[in-house]
């Protein structure tokens, strides 16, 4: 086996460890009521592309965690997307049909259940990382005081709020940078330095995949923007043209100039892990997601 078909095994692997994983932590019939659970499970084991945790899981890789040692803290931080994506479809906030080839989970059972689930997986999410077996007591504490910052008033919700409240008024580009940083930006920069600290990576490593994954993050939200104007709701597993009338980085430039956005933003995270020599891994796996290769993304 040539060493990419080997290295597109290993992630494959990965991913399929975190399907795994989600499924025995998600909520079931012996832990929540059976609807609840349900609609749950529903959102969050639909076919994502498990981004955020395999960030974690090449993070704690390039720094050596053993094999593993990353799991649940990995899965947490796709919890904590699911429960975004739940939220974010819901009619008071983007109205969406489709997520993940799937009719979203407030058409597939309802507004209340959805929004209970949502809630539910974002606690769970904490829950699992304050338990997340083999890791000190003091790192389980300080990770999940960090994933809860990354959602909370200055994070995800504080970008999903600017998103909402801005979206009938024109924006200048370093809004718009800023709400993607805090919508989409802050979890995968949670979920890179996540996967160092599991590592117990020196706190400089830490900053690199911090300043990495901030452009990381930036370039994640154009790309979705890009998806939003010009792909279709079959290939995209999502409604598309939701963004129609609200500036985003793709109306503020074009479409050429927000690749050029997105390509610069590449190039400064892939510096930053360079300056650290933590490409092999995480550097490979980003640039064959963006590059939009099948297997790797
Ligand atoms: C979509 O996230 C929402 C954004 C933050 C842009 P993903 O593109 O990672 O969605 P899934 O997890 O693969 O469904
Ligand atoms: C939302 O951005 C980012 C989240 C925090 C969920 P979008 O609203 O553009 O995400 P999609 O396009 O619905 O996945
Ligand atoms: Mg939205
Ligand atoms: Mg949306
Ligand atoms: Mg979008």
């Amino acid at each position: 086996m040539d060493d990419n078909a080997a290295f597109l095994q290993r992630l494959e692997a990965l991913r399929a460890g975190v399907d795994r994983r989600l499924a025995e932590l998600a909520p079931c019939a012996a832990t929540a009521p059976d609807r609840l659970a349900d609609a749950a499970r529903y959102a969050l084991l639909a076919p994502g592309k498990r981004f955020r945790p395999m960030v974690t899981l090449l993070a704690a890789a390039e720094f050596g965690a053993p094999e593993g040692a990353a799991l649940d803290v990995a899965c947490a931080f796709e919890m904590i997307h699911a429960a975004s994506l739940i939220l974010d479809d819901l009619p008071a906030m983007d109205d969406a049909g489709l997520r993940r080839g799937l009719p979203t989970i407030h058409r597939a059972y309802d507004e209340a259940t959805a929004i209970l689930a949502g809630v539910g997986l974002l606690n769970h999410a904490y829950a699992v990382i304050a338990a997340a077996p083999d890791l000190p007591g003091n790192l389980r504490a300080e990770l999940s005081a960090r994933a809860a910052r990354a959602v909370g008033f200055s994070g995800l919700i504080a970008g999903q709020a600017r998103d909402l409240f801005d979206r009938d008024r024109a924006r200048d580009l370093s809004a718009l940078e800023r709400l993607n940083h805090e919508k989409t930006g802050v979890l995968i920069i949670a979920a890179a330095e996540g996967g160092a600290l599991v590592a117990g990576a020196p706190q400089a490593a830490v900053e690199a995949m911090g300043v990495f994954a901030r452009h990381i993050g930036l370039a994640f939200q154009i790309r979705d923007d890009l998806i939003d104007a010009q792909d279709c709701a079959e290939s995209a597993g999502k409604d598309v043209g939701k963004d129609a009338g609200m500036t985003t980085i793709v109306s503020a430039l074009g479409v050429a100039g927000a690749r050029r956005a997105m390509d610069e933003h590449l190039g400064k995270a892939e510096t930053a892990l360079a300056r650290v020599g933590a490409g092999a891994l995480l550097g490979r796996y980003v640039g064959g997601f963006f590059a939009g290769r099948k297997a790797a993304a």
